[in-house]
């Protein structure tokens, strides 16, 4: 989808659809809106006067002028309190995911700004794209059959002269996280057949030619000399190669990199802990923490900024097999510490724990993980909020707001130590489960044992990662949690 800013009077845009998100009118049609409204033959003022609407949050109602634009949505956004950049980028994208669903090509949007939105015009051109791009999003490369319905193609934001740098600027930024958002949803959308670790592999090799990063890949064999033994002992049950890999993004000279690494489990049937057979396809999801990591390298790569990132990310199958892992192994990590295997089905910390430990050679300044990590956090917080934990109140207040932003909120779980118990292995240095209480905490408590000398957080995500309802805005499946706030702290690290 081609994204721009374009300064045109309303009743003159060329689009299939015009989206209009308004803010609260008190029962007459801004200024700013007479033209289209004239060429609609006063049907906005229509609209107005009959009360069907008024601006208030989720109203929509849609116009046919007789010249301008084929359609125009108006959208409502609220009083000034609830405009917000959330709800800028959700109405852009239930825009374009009804720009989508009628199979409208070319889609514009306006934010009208007598309703005072209190978002700068930066932030504004940002989150529009954000949510255009997120809204068109479908996938249908696995379709055979297809319904006709071309995609979205442009997406032209219409705003007034005097704003259109800052909002530029804000587009390309939005642009950058959008198909970086794109791509990750596109890769969690892809099936374990498809999407194996060698799969992720070949992405990663793209993003490294297209944008010139720097990628290292382990397997099986390096693994083995490195002696990664968590994450090795979750691919024994595979006959697929595992990978690590290692992106290397370098836009700050010398300095010490920030480190994103994200859980690349294609497939968690739970090993010989098997899961029960209900929604375990969604365990296609397990890799959303990679997806995330490999969509901010792409929008790293198209916005350059000037940081530098190292994107690690574990990735294997979880099979029951003849050689798979058993409850009762101790196996021995890249860390150094010992660890009881108690359930297979708690993966994810083992190939995390050898990627946190791998990461001291690069000596961060500081890591983030993202990980469908506990079925717990989906119990404690839902859809709508990451479980954050880690061991530096400064860097979690610092992920908190770039999640803020990027609406994508984290909330925190407390890493004390009396839960450190639930942990302790009577065989070996820590076991790998800690039963049902407080799992999303226990499980932050396993990977706070293979991190050192370092600030780290940590981003549970497996509530947030896809979900399995519609949401204005948002189709029911993948997410692309973690680009916009992976995004999100990288820019704000850059600009210092
Ligand atoms: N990938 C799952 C966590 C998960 C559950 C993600 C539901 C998304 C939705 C993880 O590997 C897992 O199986 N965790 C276990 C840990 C337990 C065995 C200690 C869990 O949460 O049940
Ligand atoms: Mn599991
Ligand atoms: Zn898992």
């Amino acid at each position: 989808m081609r994204t721009s800013v374009k300064i045109v009077p309303l009743e003159q845009v060329r689009a299939d659809l015009l989206v209009i998100a308004s803010g609260q009118l008190h029962d007459k049609v801004p200024d700013s809106l007479l033209g289209l409204d004239e060429a609609a033959g006063g049907a906005l003022r229509r609209v107005v006067a009959s009360g069907d609407f008024t601006g208030d949050r989720d109203q929509h109602t849609m116009v046919y002028p007789a010249r301008g634009p084929r359609r125009v949505l108006l959208l409502g956004l609220g009083n000034h309190a609830q405009i917000t950049r959330a709800a800028i980028r959700t109405a852009a994208a239930v825009g374009a995911r009804r720009a989508a669903a009628m199979g409208a090509h070319a889609l514009a949007f306006h934010v009208t700004q007598e309703t005072h939105p209190g978002v700068p015009p930066e932030a504004l051109g940002q989150v529009a794209t954000e949510g255009a791009l997120q809204g068109a999003w479908r996938f249908v490369e696995l379709k055979a059959v297809r319904d006709g319905k071309g995609p979205v193609e442009s997406f032209d934001l219409i705003v007034a002269r005097e704003i259109r740098p800052d909002v530029e600027r804000g587009r390309v930024r939005g642009h950058a996280i959008g198909i970086g958002q794109r791509l990750a949803r596109n890769l969690q959308m892809l099936p374990g057949n498809v999407c194996t670790p060698e799969y992720l592999t070949t992405v990663a090799r793209d993003l490294a030619r297209a944008y010139r990063f720097k990628l290292t890949v382990l397997g099986r064999a390096q693994m083995e000399k490195e002696g990664m033994g968590a994450l090795l002992s979750v691919a024994r049950g595979s006959p697929e190669e595992p990978r690590l890999l290692a992106l290397e993004y370098r836009g700050a000279g010398r300095t010490a990199p920030i480190c994103l690494v994200g859980k690349g489990i294609t497939f968690d049937s739970g090993g010989i802990s098997l899961k029960p057979a209900d929604k375990m396809e969604e365990m296609k999801y397990d890799m959303s923490g990679a997806a995330a990591v490999l969509g901010t390298f792409e929008a790293l790569g198209q916005l350059k900024p000037a940081v530098n990132v190292v994107g690690l990310i574990p990735s294997t199958e979880n099979l029951p097999s003849g050689t798979a892992m058993r409850p009762g192994d101790v196996v021995r990590s890249h860390f150094g510490k010992t660890i009881e295997i108690i359930n297979t089905d708690a993966e994810g910390r083992l190939v995390l724990a050898d990627a946190l430990s791998y990461a001291r050679r690069y000596q961060p300044s500081c890591v983030l993980d993202a990980a469908t990590l506990t079925g717990a956090v989906v119990i404690g917080l839902g859809n709508h909020a990451v479980g954050l934990m880690g061991n530096d109140d400064r860097l979690l207040d610092e992920v908190r707001q770039a999640g803020d932003r990027a609406g994508e909120r984290c909330w925190p779980l407390p890493l004390w130590d009396e839960y450190r118990e639930q942990i302790r292995s009577d065989v070996a240095d820590v076991k790998n489960s800690g039963g049902r209480a407080a799992g999303s905490i226990t499980a932050g408590w396993f990977l706070r044992e293979f991190v050192d000398g370092y600030p780290w957080a940590h981003l549970d995500i497996a509530g947030t990662a896809y979900t399995d309802t519609e949401r204005p805005g948002l189709a029911k499946g993948p997410t692309g949690l973690g680009v916009r706030l992976f995004s999100e702290f990288l820019l704000a690290r850059a600009r210092g």
